[in-house]
């Protein structure tokens, strides 16, 4: 056992989803296209938010072990690389939605309150929504040169840990 086949749907279906909100962020601001980007930027936020949860609640419920073959300093990185994404990914959720609130965009399902959204503590969390995207660049190019080490200089199992593949129990 490794991951259960829901949360490697979870995790492809995460990393589509940043990728998406990656590009129509950047395309926001800076200009590539029209203002219709800003309004997916925000629906498809909104469903990274439902996957999010839909993730972490299964994999507290079906917690994913680590074979013993990795060394320790690989265990500790690789536990804190993934802790810190989680945690990047719902403070980039947060904000974003605080942000967006702000905006009182039609598109949210529920905006948090305007006075709160618009307030120092609003363009505080806009502060740090735009900060957020830089730290979450470095995790993921760190989480992805892990994957890679594994895949072409060690040659273990560790990345078909997330395909279909290794299901072998
Ligand atoms: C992991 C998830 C997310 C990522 C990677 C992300 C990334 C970005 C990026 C790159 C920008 C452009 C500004 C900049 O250069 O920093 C941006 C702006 C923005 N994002 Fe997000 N975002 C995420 C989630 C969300 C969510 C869930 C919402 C709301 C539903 C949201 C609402 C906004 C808004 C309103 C802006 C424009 C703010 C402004 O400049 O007026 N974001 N985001
Ligand atoms: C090409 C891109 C990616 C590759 C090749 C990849 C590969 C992997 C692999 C092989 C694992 C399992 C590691 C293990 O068993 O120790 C994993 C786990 C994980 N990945 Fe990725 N990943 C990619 C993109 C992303 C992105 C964009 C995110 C989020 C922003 C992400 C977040 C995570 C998290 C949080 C885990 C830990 C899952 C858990 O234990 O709950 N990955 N990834």
């Amino acid at each position: 056992m490794k991951y259960s086949r829901a949360q490697i749907v979870y995790h492809w279906l995460t990393a589509l989803l940043i990728l998406a909100m990656v590009l129509t962020g950047l395309a926001f601001r800076f200009d590539w296209t029209g203002a219709w980007v800003i309004r997916a930027h925000q629906v498809i936020g909104q469903s990274l938010i439902l996957v999010l949860g839909l993730r972490i609640a299964s994999r507290v419920m079906h917690r994913a072990h680590h074979p013993s073959a990795h060394k320790l300093w690989e265990r500790i990185t690789s536990h804190a690389t993934h802790a810190a994404l989680y945690l990047c990914m719902i403070a980039l959720v947060v904000t974003g939605y605080v942000s967006a609130s702000g905006l009182n965009t039609p598109y949210l399902l529920w905006p948090v309150d305007q006075t709160f959204a618009r307030s120092d503590m609003g363009e505080t969390l806009l502060d740090w929504h735009y900060s957020l995207k830089w730290m979450l660049l470095a995790l993921v190019t760190l989480h992805i040169l892990g994957a890679l080490k594994h895949l072409l200089w060690d040659k273990d199992d560790t990345f078909t840990h997330m395909t279909p593949i290794s299901r072998k129990d």
